[in-house]
C-alpha cells in the first residue's frame, strides 16, 4: 500500500510516497469543558459569541473570553482565530475560531474556517488538538462530521517529499460531538471522510510528483497499484496496442516523447451489476505538456506537470469505490502521453485519424488534450455507458472565466448537470455550467479535414474545446466535461489546499456516485 508508486522510470525515484502518513481521528462524547487536551479549537458565532459551550468555558476561565470579545476586538468573523493561554482549564490552549453569523452558516463556510483553525493549532506545535463540533440538528450532523474531518486532514496536508529536515505534523485530532449526537451516524460519516480524504491525497500525490519522475507508464503503474487494494480490474495498452486500436490522435501526441503513451482502463463491477451499463469516467493524462512544436513560453511551464490532474482524479476516485461500498458499475479511462519535441514529434499541419474515423488537422500541437480525449471518449462511447464524465486540465481560458474558485462544466444533459452541481455544492468543489450552442461547432470544422484542433476565434476558448470533445461522444449518451485547468493546483491557500495539487474532482465525483 505504501509502496512508492513511481519506480519504473529511467531515473532513480526520489519521491517519498512512503512518508505519506495519515492522521489519527477519533470521536468523543466528552464535554469540551472536561476534556484534557493540549489544545482545543472552539468555534464561536459572530452574532452570539458567548453562547452554549463558549459561555460555560468563559465562566470556567474567569470571564477571559468575554474580555477577549469585548476588549480585544475578537469579532468571530469567518476564519478569524485567536490563541488563548488558559490557566485553570483542562484545555491548556484554546484556539477561538470565528464561524461568522449563525444564519449564514454553511458546510462550505465551516470547512474554510476550520482549515484556518487547524493551521493555527498546528502553529502551536502540539501534536494533537480537539475540535468542538458546532451544534446542528440530526440530519446535518453527519455532514458536519464529514466536512470537519475532510477540512482538517486536507487543510493540513503538505507536500514535503523533497524537502530535507524534520516536518512538524499534527498526529491526532479529536472531534467532540455535541450533546445528543448519534454516535453511530457520526462514526459512519467519519469513516467516509477518511476514505475520501485518502483518495484526494492520492490524487494530489500523483499531481505533485515532478515531471522527471512521472510518465504515462508511471500513471499506469499507479492505476495497477491502486487496483490491488481497490478490487478493480485494470488493463494497460502500450504504444503498439494504441496504434492497433486506431487511436491515431492519442498516438500522434505521444509519439514525440521517449516515454511512450499509455491507454489505461480500470473497471469496478460490484456483485450484481455485471449486466449494468457502466458509468464511464475519463481523464486527460498528459504527464508533461511542453506544447510540442507550438511550444509554450518558459514562464510557468513547470505548472504543466499538473496536466495529468484529470487522470489523477479518475485513478484516485476509482480506488475508493469499493471502500465506500458504491453499488454501481464504473469504468475509469485514462489517455496518457507526454507532449514533447523531437524528430518523431507531430508537426502543426499534420492530419491524424481518431478511433472513430474522424480526421483532425493539428493546427496547434499545444491543443493536445482534446486529441487524446477524442480517442478516449470514442472508446468510452463504444462501451454503452449510462453516462460519461471527463476531467481535463484542458484550457487556460477557463481560469480567465472563473479564476480559481471553481471548474467549468459543459454538459449535454440537464439531469447529469444538476447531479454534478449538487455534488459540487455539497463538497465545496464548485462547478459552473457553460453553454454549448451549435454555433460553436462551426469554429472547429476543418478546411481540409473533418475537424481542426483549434478554431479561428481566440474567444470562447474553453467552449470550443468542449464542442470539439462533443463530436466524439455518440449521440444520446449523457456526457459532462469538467475543465479543471485552473483549479488543479494552487500557489496560495485555497480549495482546502495550502500549496500545490488540490485533488479537485475526487470529492466531487465520489459524492456524485454515492447517491
Ligand atoms: N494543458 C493546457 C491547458 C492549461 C493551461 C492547463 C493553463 C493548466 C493551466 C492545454 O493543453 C493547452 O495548452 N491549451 C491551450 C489551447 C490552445 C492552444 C487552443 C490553451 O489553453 O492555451
Ligand atoms: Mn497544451
Ligand atoms: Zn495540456
Amino acid at each position: 500500500m505504501n509502496r512508492c508508486p513511481i519506480g519504473n522510470r529511467r531515473r532513480a525515484c526520489g519521491c517519498g510516497f512512503a512518508k505519506l502518513r495519515a492522521m489519527q481521528f477519533s470521536l468523543s462524547r466528552a464535554l469540551p469543558l472536561e476534556l484534557r487536551t493540549p489544545c482545543l479549537v472552539l468555534p464561536l458565532w459572530s452574532d452570539e459569541p458567548l453562547s452554549g459551550v463558549a459561555a460555560s468555558f468563559d465562566s470556567q476561565i474567569g470571564g477571559l473570553l468575554l474580555e477577549i470579545v469585548e476588549q480585544d476586538g475578537f469579532k468571530a468573523a469567518l476564519g478569524e482565530t485567536r490563541v488563548v493561554h488558559t490557566k485553570d482549564a483542562n484545555a491548556a490552549r484554546l484556539v477561538l475560531l470565528g464561524l461568522g453569523k449563525r444564519a449564514e452558516f454553511s458546510l462550505d463556510r465551516m470547512r474554510k474556517a476550520l482549515v484556518k483553525g487547524a493551521r493555527t493549532a498546528r502553529g502551536l506545535k502540539k501534536s494533537e488538538f480537539a475540535f468542538a463540533l458546532p451544534t446542528a440538528d440530526d440530519q446535518v450532523l453527519p455532514l458536519i462530521v464529514r466536512g470537519a474531518a475532510e477540512a482538517i486532514e486536507l487543510g493540513l496536508m503538505q507536500f514535503n517529499d523533497f524537502k530535507g529536515g524534520e516536518h512538524f505534523q499534527i498526529e491526532s485530532v479529536t472531534l467532540l460531538l455535541p450533546e445528543d449526537a448519534d454516535e453511530n451516524e457520526a462514526q459512519a460519516a467519519l469513516d467516509r471522510a477518511r476514505i475520501i480524504s485518502a483518495a484526494n491525497a492520492r490524487g494530489r500525490q500523483m499531481v505533485n510528483t515532478p515531471p522527471n519522475l512521472k510518465s504515462p507508464s508511471t500513471l499506469a503503474q499507479n492505476a495497477l497499484d491502486i487496483a490491488q487494494s481497490g478490487g478493480l480490474r485494470v488493463e494497460v495498452w502500450d504504444e503498439n496496442r494504441i496504434q492497433e486500436e486506431r487511436m491515431g490522435a492519442l498516438w500522434a501526441v505521444g509519439m514525440g516523447s521517449d516515454e511512450p503513451p499509455r491507454f489505461i482502463v480500470m473497471e469496478y463491477t460490484p456483485e450484481g451489476t455485471e449486466n449494468d451499463a457502466p458509468v464511464a469516467l475519463v481523464g486527460k493524462g498528459i504527464s508533461f505538456d511542453t506544447g510540442g512544436y507550438s511550444i509554450k513560453t518558459s514562464g510557468g511551464m513547470e505548472e504543466m506537470k499538473d496536466d495529468m490532474a484529470g487522470a489523477a482524479v479518475v485513478i484516485a476516485a476509482m480506488g475508493a469505490l469499493k471502500d465506500l461500498g458504491i453499488q454501481r458499475r464504473v469504468l475509469g479511462i485514462v489517455a496518457s502521453a507526454e507532449n514533447m519535441i523531437s524528430g518523431n514529434a507531430q508537426r502543426p499541419g499534420d492530419i491524424v485519424t481518431a478511433r472513430d474515423g474522424t480526421t483532425i488537422e493539428v493546427l496547434n500541437t499545444d491543443a493536445e488534450g482534446r486529441l487524446v480525449l477524442a480517442d478516449a471518449l470514442a472508446w468510452a462511447g463504444e462501451q454503452n455507458p449510462s453516462l460519461i464524465v471527463d476531467f481535463a486540465t484542458l484550457t487556460g481560458a477557463i481560469g480567465i472565466a472563473l479564476g480559481q474558485e471553481g471548474a467549468g462544466l459543459f454538459c449535454n444533459d440537464d439531469t447529469l448537470a444538476s447531479g454534478l452541481e449538487r455534488a459540487g455544492t455539497e463538497t465545496g468543489e464548485k462547478i459552473w455550467r457553460f453553454p454549448m450552442w451549435e454555433e460553436y461547432d462551426d469554429y472547429m470544422k476543418g478546411n481540409v479535414s473533418d475537424l481542426k484542433n483549434t478554431g479561428p476565434e481566440r474567444r470562447a476558448g474553453s467552449t470550443s474545446a468542449a464542442v470539439f470533445l462533443r463530436h466524439f461522444v455518440p449521440r444520446g449518451i449523457a456526457w459532462a466535461h469538467l475543465d479543471i485547468a485552473a483549479v488543479a493546483h494552487v500557489r496560495d491557500a485555497r480549495l482546502l489546499t495550502e500549496y500545490g495539487a488540490t485533488g479537485f474532482g475526487v470529492r466531487l465525483i465520489l459524492d456524485f456516485l454515492a447517491v
